[in-house]
């Protein structure tokens, strides 16, 4: 088994990232729709159970987000997890140019101006709970109003890489 190596970070924003990714996750994408406009914000730290009562999720936006200050005032916010096979989608719905990001792409537009991606793992329709400052981000609260799960397996994030879930056959949870 290799030992432990603790290194020293201090102001090495890329060892940060790089020890950071190191973190697997799922893929998130925050999309609304705003006077026939989609927004998508595609985020990794996307994180589930904060709360059960009420219902809150979690996710942390860098404060140079363009897309959080089209979204953080809306009603209501879709949230996907994206799915297997949608690594291509997540890289072109973060891509550069904002008005290209929803071109041929599959998407359902609730009422409340959620956008939810088709394919995805599972759907979240939430409303911000509340939003604090956490350094270089925003830490933002979503609650979560409706759900739904997809019969997609969740794409997975990991040391700058989209990879498949491997069950380990060997290992039962009781
Ligand atoms: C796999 C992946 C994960 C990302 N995770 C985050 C994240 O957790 N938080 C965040 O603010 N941006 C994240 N980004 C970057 C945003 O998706 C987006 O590209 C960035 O916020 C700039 O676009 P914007 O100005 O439209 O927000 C991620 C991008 C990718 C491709």
């Amino acid at each position: 088994m290799s030992q432990p190596k603790v290194v020293e970070f201090q102001d090495d924003t890329m060892l940060v990232r790089k020890t950071f990714a190191q973190f697997p996750s799922g893929v998130s994408v925050l999309a609304i729709d705003k006077d026939g406009d989609k927004h998508a914000l595609v985020a990794s730290s996307f994180m589930v159970g904060v709360s059960l009562e009420p219902c809150l999720v979690a996710v942390a936006v860098q404060k140079s987000s363009e897309t959080w200050d089209e979204i953080k005032d809306a009603a209501s916010i879709g949230v996907s997890i994206f799915g297997k096979g949608q690594g291509d989608l997540t890289r072109k719905l973060a891509g550069k140019d904002r008005a290209a990001r929803f071109a041929d792409v599959a998407v359902d537009v609730d009422h409340s101006g959620a956008v939810f991606i088709e394919g995805a793992a599972l759907w979240l329709e939430t409303k911000i709970h509340s939003v604090s400052e956490a350094g270089d981000h925003w830490m933002a609260l979503l609650e979560v109003t409706r759900m739904g799960v997809g019969e997609n397996e969740p794409l997975i994030w990991h040391g700058a890489k989209f990879r498949e879930l491997v069950a380990e056959d060997s290992i039962d949870v009781q």
